[in-house]
């Protein structure tokens, strides 16, 4: 089948992009058409992987090393892809992670590590992207749009998860923050959407598929009775930031297997 390169012409960061979904969504963007910035915060070597995925099907994409919740730093990821490919039409904020603990467990730096990473991090990065995208405008045969924001959440934006409240509570942020930006943004012509996955197979949450029980625990919570693959989110993200949603502004699109559907209720609750 061929590919169509409907993001021809455009420029995206990918944060977290040298492992699991943040890795799929750069590619699916590359074999789009887009020019990729590979953000990572220490897997050189992965990152660097990615990239010669992506140029070797014909792409464009380099690695730049910057953690998202560092402001220094993601204001030098942002002037490192204008200085190379001189314009930015889409941001995936994509990276995050767990440091998962039970309340009475959960340490300050537990908890502050994952809000900075998971949503101050989307803050950060959106912030220097709407500055580009207002000062750019929307630019004919480009993309109807000045730009698209994709804000990487989760079915915990809306499932509490015990054990998990830093992350639940991030991902929750996550929701209004996006939103609220999509709000504020939208005079400008600039989109914002949220992908909340389901559980998805990559690395952050190994335990909870490696073996052949704990998949089998994890798929009565799936209706649909498959974990999700990375190329999944992959595929979402290139249609959202593609011309095909442009009316879509505002809402997060839950792409979960039916977890989200009280698998629990299926029989009479
Ligand atoms: P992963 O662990 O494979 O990837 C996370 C990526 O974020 C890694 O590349 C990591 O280096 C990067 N990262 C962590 N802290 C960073 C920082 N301070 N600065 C820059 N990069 C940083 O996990 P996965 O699953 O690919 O996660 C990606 C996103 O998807 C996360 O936001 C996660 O919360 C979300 N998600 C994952 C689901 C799953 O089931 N795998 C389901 C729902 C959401
Ligand atoms: C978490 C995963 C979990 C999935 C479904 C994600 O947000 O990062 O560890 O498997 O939600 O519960």
């Amino acid at each position: 089948m061929k590919t169509q390169k409907n993001l021809k012409g455009q420029v995206a960061i990918v944060t977290g992009a040298d492992s699991g979904i943040g890795q799929a969504v750069a590619i699916a963007m590359g074999q789009a058409g887009a020019k990729v910035l590979i953000n990572h915060i220490g897997q050189h070597d992965k990152a660097d992987e990615v990239v010669k995925q992506i140029t070797k099907a014909g792409g464009k994409a380099f690695e730049f090393h910057a953690d998202v919740g560092n402001e220094r730093e993601v204001q030098a990821m942002f002037a490192a892809v204008i200085k190379k490919y001189g314009r930015l039409d889409i941001l995936v904020n994509n990276a995050g992670l767990q440091k998962d603990a039970s309340l009475i467990d959960m340490t300050l730096d537990d908890w502050n590590t994952v809000i900075n990473t998971n949503l101050t991090g989307q803050f950060l990065c959106s912030r220097e992207a709407a500055k580009l995208f207002i000062e750019q405008g929307a630019e004919d045969g480009v993309s109807c749009a000045a730009g698209k924001i994709i804000c990487m959440s989760s079915v915990h934006e809306v499932i509490p998860w015990a054990g998990h409240v830093n992350y639940a509570a991030s991902k929750g942020g996550i929701g209004m923050f996006m939103k609220s930006i999509a709000q504020e943004l939208a005079p400008h012509k600039i989109r914002v959407v949220g992908i909340s996955p389901g559980a998805i197979q990559t690395p952050i949450n190994q335990d909870a598929w490696e073996t052949q029980k704990a998949l089998d625990k994890l798929l009565t919570l799936i209706p649909y009775n498959r974990i999700g693959q990375p190329a999944d989110i992959g595929k979402l993200a290139v249609w959202l930031a593609s011309d095909d949603a442009d009316y879509i502004t505002g809402t997060s699109i839950f792409i979960d297997g039916g977890m989200t559907l009280y698998p629990g209720f299926a029989d009479n609750g």
